[in-house]
């Protein structure tokens, strides 16, 4: 079943954003089965009430605060493994931010802080971690199905995005014959605290129509991520109507995708 002779029974795992959503969920799933956890994230509090939650479980768990939109964050991340002891053989990039709005009204700061976490910290701490991970291992990026449109009112995010994906693709055939495989995952809207930290102050939305029909849990997200990971699958859109939208948008001429785009921006 194995693709590279990796699988999460006994795992040393890092994971991004694991204080809410998707990145507590992995954490829920790999628990029963891991070696040890390493919980990343700001808020301290969260991370301990995701490990008191799972101290029923196999994995040792450790919480590891650090802000990975900045560059004394992620070096505290690369300390942190080396004052434990920490080789991870899996490497969960899950942290990530949304901006609902257009781009010029958008806030710089908000803007720079999404380059930051969503590209940035996913590739470097990627590059940091490689040398300690120890073959067979495993890479899971969480990127979207915003990665496959230029969404407006959604730009930064969606093009960062698209960055994950294509990054993800390109590592996965580089590290593929030294036994580490990379999975990318890209969810459709999912019930997490994404969208309050996606929303602006000032009330003012992104058109979310139709995505009703394409929500999934946290918990088929991380299950169809983890599967694909040991399957050797470098992409999986979690859930049918996520994967036929995938398919489709990836196989619609970029002319034509512009144009429902700007159709449907229209709208509102
Ligand atoms: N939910 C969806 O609809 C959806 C759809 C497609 C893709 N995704 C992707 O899924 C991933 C997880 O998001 P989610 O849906 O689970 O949302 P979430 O519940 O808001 O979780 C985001 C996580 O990222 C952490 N984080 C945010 N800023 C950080 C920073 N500067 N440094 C370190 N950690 C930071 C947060 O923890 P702290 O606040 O404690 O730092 C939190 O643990 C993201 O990459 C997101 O883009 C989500």
């Amino acid at each position: 079943m194995m693709a590279n002779g990796f699988s999460v029974e006994n795992c040393r795992a890092v994971i991004t954003g694991a204080s809410s959503g998707l990145g507590a969920e992995f954490a829920r799933q790999l628990a029963p089965q891991a070696e040890l956890l390493v919980l990343v994230a700001r808020r301290g509090e969260a991370l301990e009430s995701v490990k008191t939650e799972l101290s029923a479980n196999k994995a040792r768990i450790l919480c590891c605060v650090a802000d990975l939109a900045t560059d004394g964050g992620r070096a505290a991340v690369c300390s942190f493994l080396s004052a434990n002891g920490v080789n991870p053989n899996l490497l969960i990039n899950n942290a990530g931010l949304g901006d609902y709005g257009s781009f010029a009204s958008s806030s710089a700061d908000k803007t720079r802080t999404q380059i930051e976490l969503n590209v940035t910290a996913l590739t470097m701490l990627t590059h940091a971690l490689l040398p300690r991970m120890e073959a067979p291992a495993g890479i899971v990026n969480v990127s979207s199905l915003a990665s496959t449109l230029p969404m407006p009112d959604l730009a930064v995010y969606a093009a960062s995005k698209a960055y994950v994906t294509s990054f993800s693709e390109a590592l996965s055939i580089e590290l593929a014959p030294k036994r580490i495989t990379v999975s990318c995952v890209c969810p459709g809207p999912t019930p997490t605290n994404f969208s309050k930290s996606a929303k602006r102050a000032d009330g003012t939305d992104t058109n979310r129509e139709g995505q009703g029909l394409l929500r999934i849990p946290p918990e088929q997200v991380v299950h169809e991520a983890l599967s694909a990971l040991q399957h050797g699958r470098p992409c999986v859109f979690p859930g049918f109507g996520v994967s036929i939208a995938g398919r489709l948008f990836r196989m619609v001429p970029r002319r034509m995708l512009r144009w429902l785009l700007k159709r449907r921006a229209a709208k509102e």
